[in-house]
């Protein structure tokens, strides 16, 4: 389906956010490198340059094809890609003396087709250093902030407009207002999209690519290939289309047994001892993840080939999504996540001889639950958070040594140096390092200080609840086992049990086990939940008082629990999972 818009991806981590925003008001829009050149745009009905981290006066930012802005067709720069507008056409761009973060009062000086519907002073939200110090020329200036003298500008007459701040943001309130201005009565958009009403014309095109040919597919469980899954079984029936979950032991409370009832039709391979027979003693968080790896390689591999797929009858059925496969959208991860799970020797061969389907390619994850949820399934399957696919291993911490916290020389009283490290991401570095615990919430922002300040740390954590002081508590020598992935399992079915409602308003909401704890209780839990757009960054989210009071309640009740921590850090400088 062509699109009727097309996102011009400037770096900005809300690019993707643009073409999502654009699409939940009903028109088709796809990303596509800056670059791209304005005879390939030909018949799209407007163009958005996203936001991006570069200065457009430095030698090597990205940049659009000037052509774009005669072409006819309307643009809408935002952030960088209001500043690109501004100096390809000639405008004046300084570089600002400091940059405008966050919050900002919009006044509005001119009127514009862009802005019907906005008046007065508006919120709406920055977040740039440099500034359009003069439009160019054919441009009026609509509207101005503090720091800003073109916070918005138009050149009514060629339809091209920019704006420093991000309609696309929920903390814009008019942003909405804005993009439907641009989308409706700018470029006349018409609504084309509907992921829920898109399920017939999957369905046919599944059935065009597999031709006479049967499709197989690993289903993890996960929402994106438990919908891909069913919209094959839908399009050519079960006895064309095998699905195969492998349990690894590492899954969470339940989750074979609600994968075997939603799909009794799935082959369940129980690989449970032979993950974690590989695991055993291990405690160095990266070999854990390639010993996982190594597991799925050659259980994935084993199925391949004892059960003939690699003959030309088959063809593989995956669960990509759109951010995958667009290089500057997926995260880093999601290149691991595809080495890990989709391209093992066997699938490669089948990857090289296009013998893949991939019907979500098209998709964002809220779109794909729009389709799951007009097929029918759950809501316990379409509404769950992303799990990561070496499981609860990643989320059980390990120790090789006996030691006791620290008490913090940075923090005046109740702070402690933790002696447990886990993974944070610093100046785009992997770090591996300890975590600062306080014995009570801090003030806002406080966190944040405190990290900065302390270069030993990469974690902040509030302790909750101890069985004893915190400086009574050490950490001792623990490896993997199955006991203790046991003791993650209950602890985390306790929090999902407890925090249902609460899930549905955040990303994500990870619990780990930590090695920290007494000798007859040699564990704690960190609970680390956070908001996020796409996993690339985070921020932590304090849950309401009462909840937290419960799940620490019943997790002192799960055998070998001595602590309950709970994790403020944002990513950066922490990553979202503690490996
Ligand atoms: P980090 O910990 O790097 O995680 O901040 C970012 C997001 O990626 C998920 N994640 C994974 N997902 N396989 C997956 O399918 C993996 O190996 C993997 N590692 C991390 C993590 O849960 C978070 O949402």
């Amino acid at each position: 389906m062509p699109p009727q818009i097309t996102v011009l991806d400037a770096g900005g981590q809300y690019c993707h956010l643009i073409a999502r925003r654009v699409r939940n008001l009903g028109v088709y829009a796809e990303v596509a490198p800056s670059e791209t050149p304005a005879s390939q745009l030909a018949g799209r009905k407007g163009i958005i340059i996203s936001g991006g981290p570069a200065s457009v006066r430095a030698p090597g930012s990205p940049t659009v094809d000037p052509a774009i802005f005669d072409s006819g067709t309307p643009v809408l720069g935002i952030c960088y890609g209001h500043q690109l507008m501004a100096w390809l056409l000639r405008g004046n761009v300084q570089k600002g003396d400091h940059g405008e973060y966050g919050f900002a009062l919009l006044d509005l000086s001119h009127r514009s087709r862009l802005l019907k519907g906005v008046d007065g002073p508006q919120q709406v939200w920055m977040s740039h250093f440099d500034t359009v110090a003069e439009p160019p020329e054919g441009f009026e200036t609509l509207g101005t902030t503090e720091t800003c003298t073109v916070a918005a500008m138009a050149d009514e007459a060629r339809k091209l407009y920019g704006v420093q701040f991000h309609p696309e943001v929920a903390h814009t309130p008019c942003g909405q207002t804005i993009l439907s201005n641009f989308l409706f009565d700018i470029c006349g958009c018409e609504h084309d999209w509907d992921p829920a009403g898109q399920i017939v014309q999957l369905e046919n095109h599944i059935r065009e690519v597999a031709g006479n040919r049967n499709i197989f597919f690993f289903v993890s469980g996960g929402v994106d290939s438990t919908v891909a899954y069913t919209l094959c079984l839908r399009a050519l029936g079960p006895d064309r289309v095998h699905g195969t979950y492998v349990d690894t032991g590492l899954m969470r409370d339940g989750e074979t047994e609600l994968v075997r009832t939603n799909f009794p039709s799935l082959h369940i391979e129980d690989d449970s001892a032979r993950f974690l027979g590989a695991l055993a003693g291990v405690t160095d968080p990266e070999k854990k993840r390639h010993i996982i790896g190594h597991q799925f390689v050659e259980v994935q591999q084993r199925i391949l080939e004892s059960e003939h797929y690699l003959d030309g009858h088959w063809i593989l059925g995956q669960g990509t999504i759109y951010p995958d496969t667009i290089e500057s959208g997926g995260t880093a991860k999601a290149d691991l996540i595809k080495t890990h799970h989709n391209r093992v020797a066997g699938i490669q061969k089948l990857i090289e001889q296009g013998r893949i389907i991939e019907p979500l390619s098209s998709f964002y994850k809220d779109e794909v639950r729009a389709v799951g949820r007009e097929l029918g399934l759950p809501d316990a399957l379409i509404e769950r958070h992303p799990f990561p696919g070496p499981g609860l291993a990643i989320r059980c911490l390990c120790s090789t040594e006996s030691v006791a916290p620290e008490a913090s020389h940075e923090v005046s009283k109740g702070g402690w140096i933790l002696p447990v490290r886990s993974v944070g991401v610093q100046g785009d570095e992997r770090t591996y390092r300890r975590v600062l615990a306080l014995d009570k919430f801090p003030a806002e922002d406080e966190a944040a200080r405190l990290i900065n300040r302390i270069a030993t740390v990469n974690r902040i954590v509030v302790s909750v609840w101890t069985a004893r002081p915190v400086e009574e508590l050490l950490a001792a020598p623990a490896s993997l086992t199955a006991e203790r992935i046991e003791r993650l399992r209950r602890a985390d079915a306790i929090v999902r049990r407890l925090a249902h409602d609460f899930d549905q308003t955040i990303w994500q909401f990870p619990v780990v086990l930590i090695p920290f704890g007494t000798e007859e209780k040699p564990d704690a839990v960190v609970l680390r939940p956070i908001d996020s757009v796409d996993g690339m960054t985070a921020r932590a989210v304090r849950m309401p008082e009462d909840l937290l009071q419960k799940i620490v309640c019943e997790l002192q009740t799960v055998e070998g629990i001595a602590g309950v921590f709970y994790d403020l850090t944002n990513k950066p400088p922490a990553t979202i999972e503690w490996e």
